[in-house]
């Protein structure tokens, strides 16, 4: 079965927010896809597009971000939009009230789109029922970070044509990773075959609950694999010790040239950044001509584009 394309020309993107991949039936997922090769085309040959253009976005980061503040600011200026990016101290907003709060000021402002990312799993979802306008979660805690998980597919396809039936294999802190979390359900939607490798200690008790095939051992987890996803230690969710030494995790889990033997030849690696490089890859892996890295970026804004225009379009249209 492919999905390259929708043949039900009957359907419409109906989502006002995106709040993860959850919402997503393989439908969407395949709309957005094709809508973001359609913006990348426009963002590398530089077509000014106005799609936003009066509109009003407001990032709203309670964490820190490099790249996807910034993908999400380039996404919106290149569909004309104005844009106000707001950076928020970790520590100025701690409680549920506080936040609503927040929501409710922001509102008030009339912004058109609402991008927020926050430290709590389910920030997101508590701020979009106090905002009228578009919500997107730019990750919440170790919950969703439903564009990384769609930027990384459409650099997958890109790439190697198709999604279904590849064997993708998302090694490292599956524990505290939204990443992790959110590309296992978009890869399930479009039937792709999911692995995931981490010490015992990084790995969710409820893994396989969700379809996929869990591996302690980094050999037998990437063995033939056409992807193989890389993950950071999210050292800043973590309370305790989860791992002996970032030395030994390197070690046992972190990708150099020898355990990539174990994946096809033509295995293509993937990391939503930030890297550490001797903790969980090797520079030298980072720089390969296999590695998708710098793919993933420029995918990041096309996709962005094309959530951030769908779901504006589908809240003119609600009214
Ligand atoms: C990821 C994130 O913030 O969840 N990074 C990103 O969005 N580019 C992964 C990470 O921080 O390790």
């Amino acid at each position: 079965m492919t999905h390259t394309h929708i043949n039900n020309s009957s359907y419409t993107f109906k989502h006002t927010n995106l709040l993860g991949i959850e919402q997503l039936s393989q439908h969407d997922i395949v709309f957005l896809l094709d809508q973001s090769e359609h913006m990348l085309t426009a963002f590398r040959s530089k077509t000014p597009l106005h799609n936003l253009k009066d509109a009003v976005v407001i990032n709203l980061f309670f964490e820190n971000s490099t790249r996807t503040l910034n993908s999400f600011d380039i996404a919106a200026k290149k569909l004309g939009a104005e844009v106000i990016n707001t950076a928020i101290a970790h520590s100025s907003i701690k409680k549920g009230e506080t936040l609503l709060d927040t929501a409710a000021t922001l509102n008030a402002m009339r912004p058109d789109i609402v991008v927020i990312r926050h430290s709590f799993a389910g920030a997101t979802a508590l701020l979009s029922a106090k905002i009228s306008c578009p919500v997107i979660n730019a990750g919440d805690g170790a919950h969703e970070h439903p564009t990384q998980a769609l930027l990384d597919a459409l650099t997958i396809k890109l790439s190697k044509g198709s999604i279904t039936g590849l064997k993708v294999a998302i090694c490292g802190d599956i524990l505290h990773s939204r990443v992790a979390y959110s590309n296992i359900l978009l890869l399930k939607q479009m039937q792709a075959d999911v692995h995931v490798v981490a010490p015992p200690t990084l790995m969710p008790h409820y893994i396989e609950t969700l379809g996929i095939t869990a591996h302690t051992h980094m050999s037998k987890g990437i063995k033939d694999c056409d992807i193989i996803m890389m993950l950071r230690l999210q050292t800043e969710r973590m309370n305790g010790i989860y791992v002996p030494s970032p030395k030994e995790f390197y070690r046992f889990y972190g990708l150099d040239v020898e355990k990539l033997q174990n994946a096809k030849p033509d295995a293509l690696i993937m990391h939503p950044g930030p890297t550490n490089r001797g903790v969980e890859i090797d520079g030298s892996i980072i720089e390969n001509s296999r590695s998708l890295i710098e793919r993933q970026v420029e995918s990041g804004v096309a996709v962005r584009m094309a959530v951030m225009h769908n779901l504006y379009n589908a809240m003119q249209k609600a009214g």
